[in-house]
């Protein structure tokens, strides 16, 4: 898939047979970066299992290395992070390359910014287009100076601590986790209470993480959904065991597959149901999907759950705005399935998805565009008009170094009536690196 030599690598999936078998996908990507970062933060020796080991999340390791963690692996999945302790980051001697990781470059401006230490963060063309100031204006307010920056607020950019991180109290901008958890992680090393309030609530790791390491944290629900979270600066975290569940979202891209191929049946085991990332399953439901969600258990302080999905016949539906924030990441694959839908789905509310790791909006509609699947932009909604499963395909997708939408087009080829392919696979690994192989174990044509 990747060769590694920066030639782009297209990958094509056809349909043909059905999906059967049981899976478990990696771990969750938003769980793995922060249980790398608080093993940092904390004192003592934090222990993970089930890691992700895809490219993002190691860059994250090895930029917790660069601040002064012990970072070591003991076997597939099977972490130990050695901590520098809140106060105690060393100035890494080099950039931190984050590659095409917005959480992890995000959440680290706000852990080695709120050190006074000079820190300069880099990444992909990717990571170059995305906005930074939405990082860079809260932790200005907490007192870190951004040494240089890109035009536009971008990476490379460099930033300086303060001798003593300001508390604030900070109303987000967006329905974002990594405003919020950036800000967070800085407020570790203020004295005193900073708060963060968001008026939707979004995915609730970083809350949940500071507890287990031993911080206090007060959450009060404001309005229709909103939260204020309170932090009360300057714990002293201990290190701790993390186990990470299967995550949600590279779960998506069998489950679509599944939905979508004729006769298929098809077992996803331990995925993570935090209700803050459940909104695909419950927009499928809508749909008419066929998924049971057997077993449900606790992992690691999570709910997971073994997701049986058959086959079904979908209907479209309306997605309102407000179930964004727990299905951010799932848009082009839900797109996917609208394609293969009886009628229009409406997913309303997506700006968020115009600064994703590439233009989502504008990438998915390419991709159907390409694909023969009739659909509009209006403001920030997209419309796909179902073709009723028929959908004709036979056409290549620019992914733009975009994961999701690699995996999201090859899931359509599966069903599509002449293959799709896409102009570049590498950057499955950044989230997914045994996507194509898992896959092909349920029954998947997909050729690299
Ligand atoms: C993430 C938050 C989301 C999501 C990303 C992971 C996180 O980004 O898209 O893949 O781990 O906090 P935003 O906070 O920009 O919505």
């Amino acid at each position: 898939m990747s060769h590694g030599n920066g030639q782009p690598s297209p990958v094509s999936a056809k349909a043909g047979t059905r999906l059967t078998g049981r899976v478990r996908v990696p771990g969750d990507k938003s769980i793995s970066h922060r249980s790398l970062i608080f093993g940092l933060l904390a004192i003592g020796e934090t222990r993970i299992e089930g890691l992700l080991e895809g490219a993002d999340v190691l860059r994250t390791a090895q930029a917790c290395q660069a601040l002064g963690a012990g970072v070591s692996r003991d076997s597939p999945g099977r972490w130990r992070v050695r901590g520098a302790g809140i106060g105690g980051l060393v100035e890494p001697a080099g950039v931190l390359d984050f590659g095409n990781a917005g959480t992890g470059s995000r959440l680290m401006m706000g852990v080695a910014g709120s050190h006074p230490i000079t820190s300069t963060f880099d990444g992909d063309d990717s990571l170059r287009k995305r906005p930074m100031r939405r990082i860079l204006d809260p932790l200005g307010r907490m007192g870190v100076t951004v040494v240089s920056e890109t035009e536009g607020g971008r990476v490379p950019l460099t930033l300086r601590g303060p001798r003593e991180t300001i508390p604030i109290t900070y109303e987000t901008p967006a329905a974002s986790a990594q405003i919020k958890s950036a800000v967070l992680l800085a407020a570790l090393n203020a004295p005193g209470r900073t708060t963060v309030i968001e008026h939707e609530a979004t995915r609730d790791h970083t809350e949940r993480m500071l507890r287990h390491f031993g911080a206090t944290v007060d959450i009060v629900r404001q309005g229709r959904g909103g939260r204020a979270i309170t932090l009360e600066g300057q714990p002293e975290l201990r290190g701790s065991t993390v186990v990470v569940p299967s995550d949600p979202s590279s779960a998506s891209f069998p489950l679509v597959a599944a939905l979508i191929t004729p006769g298929s049946d098809v077992v996803i085991e331990g995925v993570m149901m935090n209700p803050l990332r459940t909104g695909l399953v419950t927009t499928l439901l809508e749909m008419g999907a066929e998924i049971e969600r057997l077993d449900e258990r606790d992992e690691g302080g999570e709910t997971v759950a073994d997701l049986r999905v058959r086959a079904s016949r979908l209907t479209g539906v309306t997605v309102p705005a407000s179930r964004a924030p727990a299905m951010i990441d799932e848009y082009p694959v839900l797109a996917v399935a609208a394609a293969f839908a009886d009628g229009p789905t409406r997913m309303q509310g997506l700006q968020e998805l115009r600064v994703k790791e590439s233009d989502r909006l504008a990438a998915v509609a390419a991709g159907l565009e390409a694909a023969g699947v009739p659909h509009a932009i209006e403001g920030d909604d997209l419309i796909v008009n179902g073709l009723g499963g028929r959908v004709r395909g036979g056409s290549t997708v620019a992914t733009h170094l975009d994961h999701r939408i690699a995996m999201a087009f090859l899931v359509m080829g599966l069903a599509s009536e002449s293959p799709m392919t896409i102009d570049d696979g590498a950057m499955i690994q950044t989230s997914f690196p045994r996507f194509i192989p898992l896959m092909r174990e349920l029954g998947a044509r997909i050729q690299d």
